[in-house]
């Protein structure tokens, strides 16, 4: 079945994000990964906790104080880093597949979104250097809320902008939280589970699984 609408996250679903900490893997030694994984981990959890808090801090604020974090963790990485790392977030990689597979759902005329906890700022950018403008027709960010997923206002953004019923927008996210998030919300759901992760929040289940963005245009 396809879909009018098509919705993606963005940090982890279009955006590879541990591509930053790859691209300087020489200079911060055997323990990269990690605290690429440490420093996610940590942006994630402030997004939730800020949010049932209501202490909202835009993400590019939070994605600072989480490397600052993971650095902490792994005295072996080299904290000289710091600004490249922050700077390599701008420009992450796209995932390969994501251009071919956004021309494909344009050229069936579907419409195509981001909805990101990522501030204004930072998704212009990420877009631009993966040259996904033309493929897009919005970019909708948390900012404006002044909270982040999984509140259902975050996800309402998309049917109140485009006038939709929940149900005829297809959302994408390789974040199994998000995919609850926005099963709760109505949307039908597409988890990319491009690690193999074990199913979880199994009352909010997604419609369909992929292992990429790959099969998602048919
Ligand atoms: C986003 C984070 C959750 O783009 O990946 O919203």
């Amino acid at each position: 079945m396809s879909y009018a609408a098509y919705v993606f996250d963005a940090y982890g679903t279009l955006f590879d994000v541990h591509a930053a900490v790859r691209r300087h893997a020489g200079g911060i030694g055997p323990d990269g990964q990690k605290l690429s994984e440490i420093w996610r981990a940590k942006q994630l959890e402030y997004s939730w906790v800020r949010s049932l808090m209501g202490a909202y801090k835009d993400f590019w604020q939070l994605t600072e104080q989480a490397l600052d974090f993971a650095f902490e963790k792994v005295p072996s990485a080299d904290r000289g880093l710091r600004e490249k790392l922050l700077e390599a977030y701008w420009h992450l990689d796209c995932y390969p597949e994501v251009p071919a597979m956004l021309k494909s759902l344009k050229a069936a005329g579907a419409r195509t979104a981001i909805l990101s906890n990522g501030s204004p700022s930072m998704l212009e950018a990420a877009v631009k250097s993966s040259a996904l403008d033309d493929l897009l027709d919005d970019v909708f960010s948390v900012d404006d809320l002044r909270t982040f997923k999984t509140t259902p206002s975050v996800y309402e953004l998309v049917t109140t902008n485009w006038r939709l019923y929940p149900e005829k927008v297809s959302f994408q996210s390789s974040n199994r939280w998000d995919i609850a998030g926005a099963a709760k919300f109505g949307f039908r759901t597409v988890w990319i589970n491009r690690t193999g992760q074990p199913d979880e929040y199994r009352d909010y289940a997604p419609s369909l699984i992929l292992p990429s963005l790959e099969g998602l245009a048919g």
